[in-house]
């Protein structure tokens, strides 16, 4: 079954709007893994919107499962990853005027920028990961960067309006994954996967981590993060590829 990497970035965009001491996201962490998660992924913005250095740095001292952290390539963030060295770093691009992570790096336009930052990052033993869309030239740059995972983009079937949509999106991912595979990439999937559509994307054989955020915080408001948590690994499982006897 894929690991379920829960992101807890929301639980602080709750607490900055009100710049108060609560919801804690290291506290969200905490919960999280008592309900299963396998990985705890948080994305350290670089205008600090909601997860901030003081978060980091508990998430690194308390997580005792895999702990991720998205980020731009900006020098900064950077610098902060090599000190903290979380398990792994997922590159995202970053725009200021965004709500969240819009679409994919592009690994092939950033290429050397990238490939330096990757270096960088696997020289401390970190697992580095390229959040890209399912696009082949933009794998094969991964792979070819040096990069351990590349995590594919699941906006596209997410936002997908029509059946003939999500197939496409869906043959999409699986062209991606088995791209990644055969470049010795792991695969990771993440974006806009929410409990009444993670089910198509979990069925699909490759997967070894999903990245979920919006919607497990959501639920947890109602069922608390422990239960959310345990919801969505129970979702997987029931769904994720059978091996095959
Ligand atoms: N993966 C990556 C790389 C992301 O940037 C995000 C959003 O922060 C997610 C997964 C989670 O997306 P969502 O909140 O839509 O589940």
């Amino acid at each position: 079954m894929a690991r379920l990497g829960v992101n807890i970035d929301h639980v602080a965009t709750v607490r900055q709007a009100r710049r108060a001491d609560e919801p804690d996201p290291v506290w969200a962490a905490a919960e999280a893994e008592l309900g299963g998660a396998d990985c705890i992924t948080f994305h350290l913005r670089e205008d600090r919107r909601h997860v901030t250095d003081r978060d980091a740095r508990l998430l690194k001292e308390t997580v005792a499962c895999k702990l991720n952290m998205e980020m731009a390539i900006a020098s900064d963030v950077v610098q902060i990853a090599l000190n903290l060295k979380p398990t792994q770093v997922t590159l995202v691009p970053e725009k200021r005027e965004e709500l969240t992570t819009e679409g994919g790096l592009d690994v092939v336009g950033l290429k050397d920028r990238v490939r330096e930052v990757v270096t960088r990052l696997t020289g401390e033993g970190i697992i580095v990961s390229a959040f890209i869309e399912p696009i082949r030239d933009q794998i094969e740059a991964s792979a070819e960067t040096g990069f351990d995972a590349i995590e594919l983009w699941t906006g596209g079937y997410a936002h997908a309006n029509t059946e003939n949509e999500l197939d496409d999106e869906l043959h999409r991912l699986l062209e991606g994954i088995r791209a990644g595979e055969r470049m010795g990439l792991e695969v990771h999937g993440g974006h806009g996967l929410t409990y009444r559509n993670v089910w198509r994307v979990a069925g699909l054989p490759g997967f070894s981590e999903f990245n979920i955020g919006h919607s497990i915080v959501s639920r947890s408001v109602f069922v608390g993060m422990r239960e959310a948590v345990r919801e969505m690994t129970e979702l997987l499982w029931r769904h994720g590829p059978r091996e095959s006897v």
